[in-house]
């Protein structure tokens, strides 16, 4: 197991334990982080998520990528609670505001101010249904991604591969509220088209990108 490939996520839920099965697969060593992580290796017995450790919150913020993945309106609480390891990390932020975020703000922003302190932050997933993590269905799907920080965009671009992604680099963090706004109208998009939650967004250019 490469040392490096180790990713904590906190937030035992559809996305968490998809990627959690995803990236386990692809060889990264995840520490899955619930509230409750009894019932979550119970759960996991009957998944095939070999690989994925089922851990608390204070052991998935021991390793070097965090990924946050709990409802957004509790993330900005837990990120507090655990700033002191979490400052030393590389966190790549999946959650979704929904609109809850100040005017003019970006659900990140939110939590950088939890945190309190400098630290490597990405945004990702954000605009990616959990049915369609790994899905092998011959549709190329991007994973929008925004950093400040250049070692967590490429975190950020690696996990999203090892999820079945095609990353597509958005540029610096102030791109997430941009992103945050993104996710209600796919949503809505999606339910038009049928609501089967396969549906992405795709960037285009004339030259093929
Ligand atoms: N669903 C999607 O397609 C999708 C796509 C992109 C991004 N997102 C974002 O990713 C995040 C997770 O989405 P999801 O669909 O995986 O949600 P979910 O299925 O509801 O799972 C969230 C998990 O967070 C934990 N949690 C719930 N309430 C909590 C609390 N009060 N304190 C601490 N942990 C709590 C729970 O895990 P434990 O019970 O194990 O602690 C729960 O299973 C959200 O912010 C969402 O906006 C979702």
């Amino acid at each position: 197991m490469d040392a490096n490939r180790q990713v904590g996520i906190l937030g035992a839920g559809r996305m968490g334990l998809g990627l959690a099965a995803a990236w386990a697969a692809q060889g990264w060593g995840v520490t899955l982080g619930s509230r409750d992580p009894k019932a979550l290796a119970e759960r996991l017995v009957d998944v095939d998520v070999a690989g994925v450790r089922p851990a608390s919150h204070d052991e998935a913020v021991r390793a070097p990528v965090v990924v946050l993945a709990t409802p957004w309106p509790v993330t900005a609480e837990l990120v507090s609670a655990h700033a002191q390891a979490l400052a030393e990390r590389m966190l790549i932020d999946i959650t979704n505001p929904f609109g809850q975020a100040p005017p003019g703000s970006s659900g990140v922003a939110v939590h950088q101010a939890a945190l309190g302190r400098p630290a490597r932050w990405a945004v990702a997933f954000k605009t990616n249904f959990w049915t369609t993590i790994a899905l092998q269905d011959g549709a190329l799907r991007q994973c929008l991604i925004a950093a400040d920080d250049d070692g967590a965009r490429a975190v950020a671009v690696a996990l999203a591969v090892a999820a079945g992604f095609a990353p597509l680099d958005c540029g610096g963090l102030e791109a997430a509220q941009a992103l945050d706004g993104m996710v209600p109208l796919m949503i809505e998009l999606d339910r038009r088209a049928g609501g089967a939650h396969r549906s992405h967004w795709h960037f285009a250019t004339t030259d093929g990108l």
